[in-house]
């Protein structure tokens, strides 16, 4: 969502008191992904496809419904077609670990300088992202990498952002040498740390993505902010490794994070829903449903809640448990497992991810 916001959805209507689980018990083996694979990853697990307490919160604005669905257009602006420059801005305070996690999430995606891990996979996870093509019938790029990092752990603009106060964050690290201006094919992802609050986080959005205004930052660039609600609202934000009705993180019902991070794993699900639509519509002219260019209805935005087949009225769909508990839904690099909703196909005319039962 570029100025509307990932909203807290209502894909769960029916109301659920307590959350069951239901466990399919199929064994999955990677017979044919053997070579060189981590243990991790050849290791068997279960199938669930868990009903949960509903998200509680909504800014019911973009739930109106399955006429939007009929209704995604292109709108003729760009698409990032051309290899994508990711600039990560990490404000606040990140541990290394927590830092590793998402980078190797956003470092998974192409698999220039890594061999592909394992179906089902965050690359054919972006492969529904590439199906969207620009005037010149241009696919979007499936060529990702972080091509820069800024770290502010001064909290140089505050521990409260705005949106506008954002893009000082992001003129501030563009003016510090050697964090470039890259107009060419920069994208700026700006992460703040889990005691950042920032205007609507938690109400309204978990993240957002718009582009740059010259008057603040010199340069109109693409950029997404994501929050770490893992203090703040983990029953909103890293929804489902917590739910509404317990207190903090975790309790009973909600899913165990497959990096063991409340707050990170829900990050990357939210990460990457901005990634999609930042490509699909990063001037927010190009991908959107909706007669209204101030409050578009984006490629992410019509699957949020939705991680596996069979998902929909409470389910989040069919994904996958490793043999500690740990819920995923897709491999990245390094034996990592990642949990990151679906994309709207155009294809398709459906949500789709890489996990699909066909
Ligand atoms: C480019 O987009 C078209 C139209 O959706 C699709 O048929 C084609 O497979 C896409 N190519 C890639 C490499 O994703």
């Amino acid at each position: 969502m570029s100025i509307l916001p990932l909203t807290i959805f209502l894909f769960f209507t029916s109301f659920v008191s307590s959350a069951s689980v239901q466990t399919l018990n199929l064994k999955h083996h990677h017979h044919h992904h053997h070579r060189l694979q981590s243990d991790d990853v050849v290791k068997s697990h279960t199938f669930i496809n868990p009903k949960l307490p509903p998200i509680t919160y909504t800014d019911s604005k973009k739930n109106e419904g399955s006429s939007e669905l009929v209704n995604l257009r292109y709108h003729m602006g760009p698409v990032l077609s051309s290899p994508i420059n990711i600039y990560l801005i990490w404000y606040g305070k990140w541990t290394p670990s927590q830092q590793l996690i998402i980078k190797d999430f956003i470092l998974s995606i192409s698999t220039t300088n890594h061999r592909a891990a394992a179906h089902p996979s965050v690359t054919d996870w972006w492969k529904t992202v590439t199906l969207y093509t620009d005037q010149t019938n241009a696919n979007i790029s499936a060529n990702i990498l972080i091509a820069g990092e800024y770290s502010d752990q001064k909290y140089t603009h505050g521990t409260h952002l705005t949106r506008l106060t954002i893009q000082d964050v992001i003129a501030t690290s563009v003016q510090s040498a050697p964090f470039p201006v890259d107009h060419k094919n920069g994208v700026y992802l700006v992460l703040t740390s889990s005691d950042v609050t920032v205007q609507d986080f938690c109400r309204a959005v978990c993240g957002f993505h718009y582009f740059t205004f010259a008057s603040k930052v010199g340069y109109t660039l693409p950029y997404a902010w994501v929050g770490n609600s893992g203090k703040q609202c983990p029953e909103v934000c890293a929804y489902p490794f917590a739910v509404p009705g317990y207190m903090g993180s975790g309790g009973p019902g909600s899913l165990a994070p497959p990096n063991g991070d409340v707050g990170v794993d829900g990050m990357i699900s939210v990460i990457g829903h901005e990634l999609a639509e930042l490509a699909s519509n990063p001037l927010v002219n190009a991908w959107y449903a909706g007669e209204d260019p101030t409050a578009p209805t984006e490629i992410g935005d019509l699957c949020e809640g939705l991680y596996g087949s069979g998902g929909g009225g409470g389910y989040i769909g069919q994904v996958m448990k490793d043999a500690s508990g740990r819920t995923f839904n897709m491999n990245g690099r390094r034996g990592r497992r990642f949990m990151v909703q679906w994309i709207w196909s155009p294809v398709l005319k459906a949500c789709s991810g890489p996990n699909a039962l066909d």
